[in-house]
């Protein structure tokens, strides 16, 4: 049987009327929310994620403002840049958008950010507060994925979620989301990742199965189980010429063949992508909450 499409952007569209709303009622309270992202360099694929980013804060009323900075600036100029983000109250949200160039320090950036200010949810006093359970900015996508879930109608609670890959931004916050005693969490959670001598004999046993390896289609129908809900995090550019861009994009899911097996599957683009934007925009707003009542 053919699974049911997740759309995320129809689930990002929902949240987003919804973020649009809040806004314009903080405004009359005299809270604006703001966004500031740094960009070093111009991978295409960051350029497109911060244009994203920018268009998705005007769209629901938001002050943003993206920091160019050249690929070869130097570590203490993007601190510099940070430090004034930091400071300025226009900016209730900075996000330094990764990857940065070899020279510059990612933890170091990242250690910088102002925790209150942290809307990535990479700082480590907002991780250390996830693992704890306790109130923060829930990192983007796996923050999107866990929307993406409850609001389609799965519900972790109580299954058995199969996570594959362990990256700082996915994978690992992932786990620690969905292992929660909380509301849309409850989990039980088995990540997988190349340490693993069988990958599929853990991806069989999955009620819900998140592929986020980064690795093209790697996921296929013999690793998944009938009736298993998957969510596709991977964004792979495969070079095409017959495309515009000179590109197509791909998931970690062989989509065809594993979309006849599961119950219900995102696709690739129009998935995950549209969510980490939309709960970026939602944790800019959370944040500007949270320091409003700190004055
Ligand atoms: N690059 C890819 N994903 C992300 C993300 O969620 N946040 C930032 N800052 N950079 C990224």
């Amino acid at each position: 049987m053919a699974a049911k499409i997740i759309s995320g952007n129809e689930v990002a569209a929902e949240i987003r009327a919804e973020l649009k709303e809040r806004v314009a009622e903080l405004k009359e309270k005299g809270i604006f929310p703001g966004l500031g992202v740094v960009l070093v360099g111009e991978d295409p694929a960051s350029v497109s994620y911060v244009t994203s980013k920018a268009k998705g804060s005007q769209e629901i009323g938001m002050f943003e403002e993206t920091i160019r900075l050249p690929a070869d600036v130097a570590e203490d100029e993007v601190l510099k840049v940070i430090d004034n983000l930091n400071k300025d109250p226009k900016f209730t949200g900075i996000l330094v958008q990764l990857p940065l160039p070899e020279h510059i320090s990612v933890e170091k950036v990242i250690n910088y950010i102002s925790p209150e200010k942290d809307v990535d949810g990479f700082h480590p006093v907002n991780l250390g507060k996830l693992l704890r359970g306790e109130p923060c900015p829930l990192p983007c996508t796996p923050h999107g994925v866990q929307q993406l879930l409850v609001r389609s109608g799965n519900d972790p609670s109580g299954k058995h979620v199969v996570v594959c890959g362990r990256s700082n931004i996915v994978g690992k916050p992932l786990a620690a989301i969905l292992m929660q005693k909380a509301k849309g969490a409850n989990a039980v959670v088995t990540v997988v990742h190349t340490g693993a001598k069988d990958i599929s004999y853990y991806t069989k046993q999955a009620d819900i199965l998140v592929a986020a390896m980064g690795r093209p289609q790697a996921i296929t129908a013999d690793m998944v189980r009938e009736g298993t809900v998957v969510i596709d995090v991977g964004v792979n550019r495969i070079p095409d010429a017959s495309k515009k861009k000179g590109f197509r994009l791909a998931g970690d899911v062989d989509y065809g063949p594993v979309s006849e097996k599961a119950s219900f599957i995102t696709p690739v683009p129009g998935g995950v992508g549209p969510m980490t934007v939309t709960m970026l925009l939602y944790n800019t707003v959370e944040s500007a909450i949270r320091l409003s009542q700190q004055q």
